[in-house]
């Protein structure tokens, strides 16, 4: 199916992220490897048929309050839902939407609005959501779409990845359903509802006053939006299960789904699932008992098989096998889908941390949020990549989705790149609701070998320490071993190691709090423990002093608020105690709002080991050396300090050699034997010129690092991921936009405002510079460099050709920079609606 060179780049896709120690290159082959997604479903047999919805929507804001700017939604309470069914004309062809404006999905209104000074916006970045806010807080989507009359007799669903916050869904002036969860995908069966023939008419009203979390959530329907076709008699939509029992050399797989009848008769089932290689290669097969299934009613099957020398899924080596698994009656495939899964053992021990494939690997991971520079919480599958990659060129392993359920495209970049993930729910809850929402993320996700721990909650402090935060999650973790035997369960605690919740949990995680740790594992011999939340360390990329007046934090590994820890503080720790499986650094990338620790003007969090935009702070280079195998040597500050001629300034270096010697301009600072995890420090006199640091391993010299003065920006430079994409519509490259100095050298400070024209067949999508100060607009195509850099995103059209970008300044003695990105292959033909 795939030509030896594919086959390769699928596998040395990994080394060339990891090996790269900048993240705007590290995605090199990433497309390649996900290339092979698109091709598998022409190995599912069957008559379903999925489009991506996202294409061709149009959007107008409502209002909370007043219903004349509310398409008059409910103005009077006989209206509509208590009315008739069909009553909603604003979802049928008698509605003219020609006023509204047309876009694409994903979409995050929030990111397009104004940023506004209310202390109570803060934690959410400053955006104007909330009651208090009733113009920017509803959005209103629209869309046609066509059915032919042959689907007539087939099930029709529509299905939402996920929209903030809650969303009222209408179709052909029907009131179909509601759903409140931002984080939890929702469904519909529309079968009854559509137009077989003509035209169908979807509305979603989306409600975003009410937040989720206490973090910036974004508004709006921002993940993708499906429809999909089935016969009567179909698979249950994430029902299917492949366990993966390591056996040796094999893989036992335990085999289930469950398969429900809509149509008429009862229906003699059997279901088979065929086993392929990465490579599309057949390696297993098996086939249940045939079964009998009631019009209306459901049958379970399981089978099992077996993979003969399995080749195990690491962060090294994903290495993921799919199960096709179809539906037969008399013969005929009535449905089918893919079930991607990998084969690996996970065990938590409790006096010897975490064993992945039978070894101890110790978790280097980071928290996340979902939202990044330029597209907010909107972010495209390509973004999801490039993040992904990012934190893998830092040689972190695992991330925690804290603190909600993931975006399915995160997770596939997870599963398919190699990172293990905590996945966590977000309601310590086990109301209906709250156990609705753990069942959909463990049924969604669980055979996904990233994933190798389910989290019941981050920091309920209230209920954590209590019985009731026992009770609660008691149930969900009986619960989540039931719908998955496979994997383990903990929570995010902070204050109440060893109390309520704990009580109820197989693995306890433990947020920040190193003096409790040794304490709690004498007084827990049965407990493994994972640093579920570590860190929160504060810096500014590029900045190298805390000036309280600017909102700026040195990035020098000294500032963490009074609960926090230093990056070294925690990771010399951790390192140091087998019995700790590893921690989560909060957090890998900077996010809108907590811009502790200050306020206003700051809009977006300073945790991140990188900025918004995925730019390395200096910390990125600790995590490298104390994560990672390869030599590292990093020296900082940069050079260019004129008003501090003569002063002394401090300069840091993280490196993972023996030795380091720095000179500056040729004179030797002396040299230094590198401690274990931590850092070295010069006090320099400052004169213009070099620093130079020397990295010495058994005594050879193995690496230099110079950091010199640059002049000022006598040109722009616009370096892209990725100089190719696909021609989808949703595709999208990264650029790296950077001012640099006549030798072509990053200026420091630069912060001249760019301006980007993007033409061809491409669309500007966003920009950002991971200033956390910055309150310029994210979508309009100009941006001032920060300490030098920008982001740019770009996004391909549906048509194959180039996408052409240029990028000046108002300053005459600074020269343009362009770029071409080619585009080709469009990789969803015939898939959209
Ligand atoms: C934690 C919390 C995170 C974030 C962090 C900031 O307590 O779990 O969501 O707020 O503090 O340090």
């Amino acid at each position: 199916m795939f030509s030896p060179s594919r086959r390769q780049l699928l596998q040395t896709g990994l080394a060339a992220s990891a090996a790269s120690l900048l993240p705007h290159t590290a995605l090199a082959r990433v497309d390649e490897w996900l290339a092979w997604d698109e091709q598998r479903p022409n190995a599912v047999p069957g008559p379903r048929e999925q489009y991506l919805m996202d294409f061709n929507w149009k959007f107008t804001f409502g209002n909370l309050n007043d219903p004349a700017k509310d398409l008059g939604f409910f103005a009077f309470q006989s209206d509509y839902i208590s009315s008739k069914t069909g009553s909603f004309t604003f979802a049928t062809a008698k509605f003219d939407d020609a006023k509204w404006r047309a876009l694409n999905l994903p979409h995050d209104w929030a990111i397009e609005l104004p940023f506004v000074d209310d202390q109570e916006l803060m934690a959410h970045g400053f955006k104007p959501l909330g009651r208090k806010y009733p113009d920017t807080s509803v959005g209103w989507y629209r869309k046609s779409f066509n059915i032919p009359a042959s689907d007539f007799g087939r099930r029709i669903w529509i299905e939402f990845d996920g929209a903030m916050r809650t969303s009222l869904v209408f179709l052909n002036g029907c009131y179909i359903g509601r759903n409140d969860s931002g984080y939890t995908p929702f469904r519909f069966d529309v079968t009854d509802f559509i137009n077989y023939g003509g035209e169908n008419y979807i509305v979603v009203r989306v409600d975003a006053s009410k937040g989720d979390g206490w973090f910036y959530e974004g508004a709006g329907i921002y993940r993708h939006v499906w429809l999909t076709k089935f016969d009567p008699l179909h698979l249950g939509r994430w029902e299917s299960w492949v366990r993966a029992d390591v056996k040796g050399h094999d893989a036992a797989l335990s085999l289930g789904t469950v398969v429900r009848n809509r149509g008429k008769k009862a229906e003699t089932a059997v279901v088979h699932w065929k086993i392929l290689d990465t490579d599309g290669k057949q390696v297993g097969a098996a086939a249940s008992a045939p079964q009998s299934i009631e019009p209306d009613g459901e049958g379970k099957f399981i089978a099992s098989a077996t993979v003969r020398d399995a080749v195990l899924w690491s962060p090294e080596t994903p290495h993921m096998y799919s199960a096709i698994v179809s539906v037969e009656t008399s013969g005929t495939v009535r449905d089918g889908e893919e079930v991607p899964f990998g084969v690996r053992s996970i065990r938590f021990d409790v006096n010897k941390g975490f064993f992945l494939n039978g070894e101890p690997v110790k978790i280097k991971g980071t928290c996340n949020h979902q939202d990044h520079a330029g597209v907010g919480a909107a972010v495209p599958d390509a973004i999801q990549r490039y993040r992904v990659a990012v934190l893998k060129a830092m040689d972190s392993n695992a991330v925690r989705t804290s603190h909600n359920m993931p975006t399915p495209e995160w997770v596939q970049a997870c599963d398919r790149m190699g990172m293990m993930m905590m996945c966590e729910t977000r309601a310590m809850s086990s109301s209906a609701e709250g156990l609705a929402e753990l069942e959909t993320m463990i049924k969604r996700y669980r055979n996904s070998p990233s994933i190798i721990i389910w989290s019941m909650g981050n920091e309920e402090v209230i209920i954590e320490g209590q019985s009731i935060g026992e009770h609660i999650v008691r149930t969900m973790v009986e619960r989540s071993h039931e719908l998955d035997p496979t994997r383990q369960c903990t929570a995010a605690i902070n204050q109440d190691a060893g109390k309520g919740a704990s009580l109820a949990l197989d693995v306890e995680g433990i947020n920040y709090s190193l003096g409790i740790i040794d304490g709690y594992h004498r007084d827990h011999p049965n407990q493994p423990l994972i640093g579920s939340e570590t860190a929160s360390t504060v810096s500014t990329r590029g900045t190298y002093l805390t000036d309280k007046l600017r909102n700026w934090v040195s990035a020098y590994d000294v500032n963490r608020p009074p609960w926090a820890e230093l990056a070294q503080e925690w990771w010399q720790f951790y390192a140091a105690r087998e019995f700790l499986s590893g921690g989560f650094a909060w957090t890998g990338f900077d996010y809108r709002g907590e811009p502790t620790p200050y306020g206003w003007p700051s809009i977006n969090s300073q945790f991140g080991i990188v900025d918004t935009c995925g730019f390395p702070k200096d910390l990125f280079y600790y995590y490298k050396a104390s994560w990672g195998k390869e030599p590292v040597l990093h020296l900082f500050p940069h050079w260019n300090w004129d008003e501090r001629i003569g002063e002394p300034v401090t300069v840091w270096v993280f490196s993972n050699l023996d030795e380091v010697e720095l000179f500056h301009n040729g004179q030797s600072q002396g040299r230094q034997k590198m401690p274990a995890l931590g850092h070295l420090e010069w006090k320099v006199k400052y004169e213009p010129g070099s620093i130079e640091a020397r990295g010495y391993k058994g005594g050879q010299q193995a690496l230099t690092a110079k950091r010199e003065t640059t002049g000022p920006v006598a040109s722009l430079k616009l370096t892209a991921d990725r100089t190719a994409i696909d021609a989808d519509g949703r595709d999208c490259a990264v650029i790296r936009v950077e001012g640099v100095d006549s030798e072509g050298r990053t200026v420091p400070l630069a912060d001249d405002l760019v301006e980007f024209r993007v033409s061809g067949e491409g669309r500007f999508l966003g920009v950002g510079n991971g200033d956390p100060n910055c309150q310029e607009s994210d979508i309009e195509p100009k941006r001032s460099l920060f300490k030098g850099l920008a982001q740019l995103i770009v996004e391909s059209t549906a048509n194959a050709g180039s996408i052409q970008i240029e990028a000046k300044t108002q300053e005459g003695h600074i020269a343009p920079a362009q770029l071409t990105i080619t585009t080709g292959t469009p990789a969803l033909p015939g898939r959209t609606l």
